[in-house]
């Protein structure tokens, strides 16, 4: 057995597999400090809610936080901000940890093989990622597994393009980041990632309309269309106007990073869209409409947005894990059309 995370600034996220079927396991990679009280344990000791108790503090983590943020009128923190550990949170790293332990479960057996998404450094930030990675590796290692980062983008090319041989662009739009990946049979050409991703559209809607930030998320997240045929002015008209300018940005790094050599000569590339900033309708359209204006150095054959965005990242970090597990497994129980063996075609 073989397992896949996607540890995500806004959710955190399980793969293995059953059977024929993969299993996803989703907690929000929030939480919220409440007072203890007897309320407080109350409510808690009657539910399922994860959360831990310290001193006269009680943290409730994950999904829950945001109702308990409501009723005890707290804010919810993020362990992640911009795609890694947030250097400004003081509780990040035992707050990411129980998170990670609920969505993960012990490993089935001692050292099972566990890939775990990481993003590229970002090349419009200074901030690197080797101590978010690192920090995780431990932890996970910590937790019974033997942990393999992954790069996020890369992830998304052994969820999307397997029937591409592994051959493609792959961009993940997550909340606090988006991923980049150029792969040519399961090699990564070129990777990165860009500053910028929901998050950003969010707080820039919220600036441009004076909505605070969390009402503009549920906006976004209820029933937005990218459509462009909302009117101008509201909180709707705003976040196409970023949506559009984050698109636009985006494109504007991959022309400048492509390196031509990096593509065979006549190859058209299969472009795959996704995260869960990718999730609006008419944004796949956006992006191909948009990308087809871009002077890119080679040709595309199309862009391709998955059915269930928020789970290419989880289930690529599993193809990953489980096709390095295939290939040391004898008598391949596992799939003998993973990345390796098509590579090496
Ligand atoms: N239906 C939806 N419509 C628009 N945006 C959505 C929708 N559902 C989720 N999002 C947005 O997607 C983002 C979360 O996506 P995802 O889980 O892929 O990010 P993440 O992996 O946690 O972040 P990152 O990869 O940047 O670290 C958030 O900005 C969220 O608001
Ligand atoms: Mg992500």
């Amino acid at each position: 057995m073989a397992k896949g995370l996607d540890v995500g600034t806004m959710n955190i996220l399980s793969a293995r597999q059953d059977g024929t079927e993969t299993v996803f396991v989703q907690q929000r990679n929030s939480f919220v400090e409440i007072e203890y009280s007897d309320m407080a344990e109350q409510m808690l000791s009657r539910s399922e809610v994860l959360h831990i108790r310290k001193d006269d503090k009680v943290y409730v983590v994950g999904d829950d936080a945001l109702n308990f943020a409501n009723i005890f009128s707290e804010e919810t923190r993020r362990p992640m901000q911009q795609g890694i550990l947030s250097s400004e949170e003081s509780s990040a790293i035992p707050m990411i940890k129980l998170i990670t332990e609920q969505v993960v479960g012990e490993p089935s057996r001692p050292n099972e093989r566990l890939y775990y998404s990481s993003p590229a450094d970002p090349i419009d930030s200074e901030v690197s990622t080797l101590y978010h990675e690192k920090t995780l590796e431990s932890m996970l290692g910590d937790m019974g597994y033997d942990p393999e980062p992954i790069n996020e983008g890369m992830s998304v090319i052994y969820s999307e393009l397997a029937d591409r041989n592994f051959t493609g662009l792959g961009i993940s739009f997550g909340a606090g980041m988006t991923n980049v990946c150029l792969a040519y049979y399961a090699v990564p050409v070129m990777k990165f990632s860009i500053a910028r991703g929901g998050d950003w559209v969010d707080e820039q809607t919220a600036q441009a309309t004076g909505t605070p930030v969390d009402k503009v998320t549920s906006v976004k997240e209820d029933d937005f269309e990218l459509d462009f045929r909302t009117d101008v002015g509201g909180v709707e008209g705003a976040l196409a106007i970023y949506y559009e300018n984050l698109l636009d940005y985006v494109i504007e790094n991959i022309t400048r990073e492509v390196d031509e050599e990096d593509i065979e000569e006549g190859l058209d590339v299969p472009v795959v869209v996704t995260g869960g900033t990718s999730s609006p309708d008419g944004f796949e359209d956006l992006f191909a409409d948009h990308l087809e204006d871009a002077r890119m150095p080679f040709s595309i054959s199309g862009v391709h947005s998955p059915e269930e965005p928020m789970y290419s990242v989880a289930s690529g970090a599993l193809v990953a894990a489980r096709s390095e597990e295939g290939e040391t497994t004898e008598e391949g129980a596992e799939p003998d059309s993973g990345p390796q063996a098509e590579a090496e075609q």
